[in-house]
Parts: structure tokens; sequence; C-alpha cells
């Protein structure tokens, strides 16, 4: 095989309680990668939609750090090398798990070029490099679910150790994306380094009732356990109308809402498509009637992750 086009799901990390640790995959957006096989060695990136301000140099861009980590790995020494054409239909600097998806499309079609040496799982660890090149940290609550798809708990860094979730085939989200950039690296940088005893024990209560809550489909469980003490509070300070987008959510029946990943975009669940849609319209309203320019999206949570699509 020369030639393969590969699609990568955004996410939403965090989920509330899980920093760096949850995480979940969406439905139709994220980044397409066609990626061919050269007889040039070396890596290529050319941009196509959505990808403006995003560097070419492999040095520098995720695709490129991540791709090279994989052959490495495999001590790769084929005189050949990769083009990588990118669409991305989601901006950089959403909170969407941007450059988790180029990385993990990316690591994904050119493990299927090369005959598959490794299993979706193996590439995770790949991928976080991208991640680390993008934010500073080698986090893995987007890359995993953009990966393996689903709804994923990284369980340690070290070793890695990732766990596919049982999660209830009704759940939704609504995401509203304001059109501002809130980098991650930045939005890392602004939370407390030392966190408070009570705030640890009321966020790890909080991880395992939403663990729970998933696998036992109790949808009271999950909405009490959609908080988060830690980042939030800091983070959304960084957010336009974040407290109104939440109150709105609520009224509509939301189970839960905050920030997706590092922000400015913000996730509710819901149990049904009818309250998503519902949740959807209020995010429009809320950000509409102040002139801010937002895109929604509403989706199941993607079960495949990476796929292949031609
Ligand atoms: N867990 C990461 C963070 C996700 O919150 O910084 C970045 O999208």
């Amino acid at each position: 095989m020369k030639k393969i086009e590969v699609f990568a799901p955004s996410t939403v990390a965090n989920v509330a309680c899980g920093f760096d640790v949850l995480g979940f995959a969406m439905e139709g957006i994220g980044d397409t990668i066609s990626i061919s096989k050269t007889s040039t060695v070396g890596i290529s990136i050319e941009h196509g939609k959505g990808c403006k301000g995003i560097p070419t140099n492999p040095q520098k861009n995720v695709i490129g750090v991540a791709v090279n980590a994989l052959l490495e790995s495999l001590a790769y020494t084929e005189k050949a090398g990769f083009r990588f054409k990118v669409s991305k239909n989601v901006k950089p600097g959403s909170g969407l798990g941007s450059s988790a998806s180029s990385s993990s499309a990316a690591v994904f079609g050119v493990n299927e070029l090369l005959g598959n040496p490794y299993t979706k799982r193996d590439l995770i660890k790949f991928a976080m490099k991208g991640e680390e090149a993008a934010s500073g940290l080698p986090h893995a609550d987007n890359v995993a679910p953009s990966l393996l798809g689903g709804f994923t708990l990284v369980r340690s860094y070290e070793p890695l150790d990732v766990v596919s979730l049982t999660y209830p085939e009704s759940l939704y989200t609504t995401v509203v994306h304001p059109q501002i950039e809130v980098k991650t690296s930045d939005s890392k940088k602004i939370l407390k380094r030392k966190v408070d005893l009570r705030d640890a024990i009321t966020q790890w209560g909080n991880v395992g009732g939403l663990v729970a809550g998933l696998a036992q489909s109790d949808f009271g469980l999950i909405g009490r356990s959609l908080q988060d003490v830690i980042a939030e509070p800091t983070r959304s300070m960084l957010i336009p109308l974040f407290k109104e987008a939440k109150e709105a959510a609520f009224k509509e029946g939301a189970l839960g809402a905050s920030i997706s990943g590092s922000g400015p975009s913000i996730f509710a669940l819901s149990f049904s498509r009818k309250i998503a849609e519902s949740i959807a319209i209020a995010f429009n309203n809320v950000y509409a009637s102040n002139n801010i320019l937002a895109h929604v999206y509403i989706s199941r949570i993607n079960p495949i992750g990476a796929e292949i699509l031609s």
C-alpha cells in the first residue's frame, strides 16, 4: 500500500473531574489526513482546509514529532518517506483536541502503511509525543479516545495504562466553541501547582462516581459526578460567558457541563438527542445574544476512534 486516507476524531478531555485522565471521542468532527509513501526520505506536510497558523516544518508540527517517534521505535531505515495532506474542521486552540486528532490520525495512518506493526493502543505513546510538542506535557486524555474511540481513562502515566470504559449508548454531548483561541500551554500555566486535600477528596470521589455511573448507566450518578473543583474555577475565567452557558445547559436538562479540555469549548452531557438539541439552541442563544461567534456540535460518543476512509 502506498497511499491511505484516515480520520481521527475530535475529543472532549478532562470531562469535568478527570483532569488529564478522562476523555471521550466525538462523531463527525476531527482531522482527515491523506498519507502517501514517497521515494524521498523524510516527512513533508501540506496543509488543506482549516490549518491556518500551524507550522509545516515537521520538527515543529505534531505530525512530524509523533511520526518520527513511531519510526524511531521501529528503527525504520527504508529509503522512503511520508507526505501528509491535512484537513481540519475544528480550529487549533479549541479545547477539542485539535493537535491530538492530527497526531493520532498520522501515527494511525503510517502504522497502516507499514503493515500494522503496532496496535492502536500501542500508538498512544507516539501520539503523546505530539501532545508534548504542542503543550509541553505528554498528556494522553485526548489522544487515547481519538485513537481508540469511546470513553477512556488514563489509569496511570508511568507505566502507561489506558482503560476503555463502558458507557451508556444513549449518552450525548453538546459542545459550544466560542471562536477565540486558548492555547493549552497557557491554560496549563494558570493552574495552581498545589491541590488542597479537601479538593482532592472531592475530585477523586467524582472520578470514581463518574466511572461507576457510566458503567451502570446511572444518569443521576453521572450528573452528580460531573464537577471539577480543580481546573474549572481558574480556567473558566478565560472563557467568555462560561457561567451563563453552563446555567443555560442545566436549564435544558443537562446532566452536567464543564470546560472541554483546556477550553474555550464547553461541553454538556445529556441522556437523549432531544435534550442535546435543546442545549445546542440554548448555547447558541447565549453567544449570539452577546455577539460572540460560536460553533455548536451535537454528538454521540464515537465508538470507533481513528479509522481508514480510503
Ligand atoms: N488535560 C489537558 C488539559 C487537555 O486540560 O490541559 C488539553 O486539551
